[in-house]
């Protein structure tokens, strides 16, 4: 089987793609024959090591000081090979999604992972590509606008950034939750910010909607603090997805000011999280965008790509 690794920290030349054994599953563990997988900003943050200012050397030392010491591969999409020793609850040839997560495993043709782990069945609905899109940015937005944020109904959420994996998430999970929702992202992505869900679209290279908004979901950070204040409502929430080290402390240190609140970090991708953006699914209140889709062997042009922050959607690559 065809396997990805990073040989450096570095651009999408320092990917590699080697032969390896098939692995066989041990007691309590499922192999999965990958069919898609996504490429995410997130693997391309951890590839280049290039992170929002000051996070830097958590990262490095968090995967490693010299080269990135994890497995290309976030999530997957794919179906049960086979079952380790005492496996119950999966099936050979069952459609299933899930995450490798942090320390990645997931770009390769199968993939073992423990049957309590973050696998689960995929949806009818859904079909192998939409289900690797389906987790990086739909968590982050459920996690953000329901748990943190707590957008409520007729509530009006601006999303910053409207179009790719977590802002096209953000703007189907706010309307879902009966917001109104504007969005900016630029021109050439306007129809699908609208198809997506938003009601008002304008292009974030020029000045800001005027609001009042009672919620901002700014994407790639690029308001700031100090562009979002003046557009919140009283009791207002600023939801700073990408933010340097400094924004992160202080958002932690001093979260309401003037009655609003600032809100950063990074969301949890544990399986109840993974459970609740399926039941959001199916009761129709998300459903990925599906961006570009390349053959696995063009895992560094699709690295490259993520790393633009100009996708739209989720860009899925496809193992068959
Ligand atoms: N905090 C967390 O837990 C968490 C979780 C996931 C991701 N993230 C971070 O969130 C960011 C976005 O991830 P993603 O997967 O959604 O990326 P993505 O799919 O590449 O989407 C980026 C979005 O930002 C827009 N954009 C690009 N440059 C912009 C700018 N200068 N000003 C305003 N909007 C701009 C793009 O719009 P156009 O394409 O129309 O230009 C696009 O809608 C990344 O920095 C990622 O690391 C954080």
């Amino acid at each position: 089987m065809r396997v990805a690794s990073y040989t450096a920290y570095g651009g999408p030349e320092t990917i590699v793609i080697r032969e390896a054994a098939v692995p066989v599953p041990a007691a309590g563990e499922v192999l999965v024959r990958v069919h898609a997988a996504p490429v995410t900003a997130g693997d391309a943050r951890l590839r280049s090591g290039r992170v929002p200012r000051g996070l830097g050397p958590m990262l490095r030392l968090a995967i490693g000081l010299t080269r990135p010491r994890v497995a290309p591969g976030w999530a997957f999409s794919g179906e049960v090979a086979a079952l380790g020793p005492g496996v119950a609850g999966f099936t050979p040839g069952q459609r299933v999604f899930g995450l490798t997560g942090f320390k990645g495993g997931a770009h390769r043709d199968h993939l073992v992972i423990r049957a309590d782990g973050r696998i689960l069945p995929l949806p009818e609905t859904l079909n192998h590509l939409t289900g690797a899109a389906f987790f990086f940015g739909g968590l982050t937005a459920a996690e953000f606008l329901i748990d943190r944020a707590k957008l409520a109904p007729g509530e009006r959420l601006l999303v910053c950034g409207a179009t790719g994996a977590v802002g096209g998430a953000a703007v189907q999970i706010g309307r879902h939750l009966g917001a109104e929702v504007s969005a900016t992202a630029s021109h050439v992505n306007h129809p699908l910010a609208r198809d997506l869900g938003a009601e008002a679209v304008t292009d974030y290279r020029d000045a800001p909607p005027p609001g009042p908004f009672d919620v901002i979901l700014d994407v790639m950070g690029r308001l700031g603090r100090a562009g979002a204040w003046p557009l919140l409502a009283p009791g207002g929430r600023y939801v700073q997805i990408t933010a340097s080290l400094a924004e992160f402390l202080g958002a932690s240190l001093r979260p309401v000011r003037e009655g609003r609140r600032i809100i950063t970090g990074s969301n949890k991708d544990d399986l109840p999280s993974m459970r609740r953006l399926v039941a959001l699914h199916r009761a129709g209140g998300y459903t990925p965008a599906l961006g570009p889709v390349l053959p696995f062997e063009r895992l560094a042009e699709a690295h490259a790509i993520a790393e633009s922050f100009h996708k739209p959607g989720n860009l899925v690559v496809t193992m068959d």
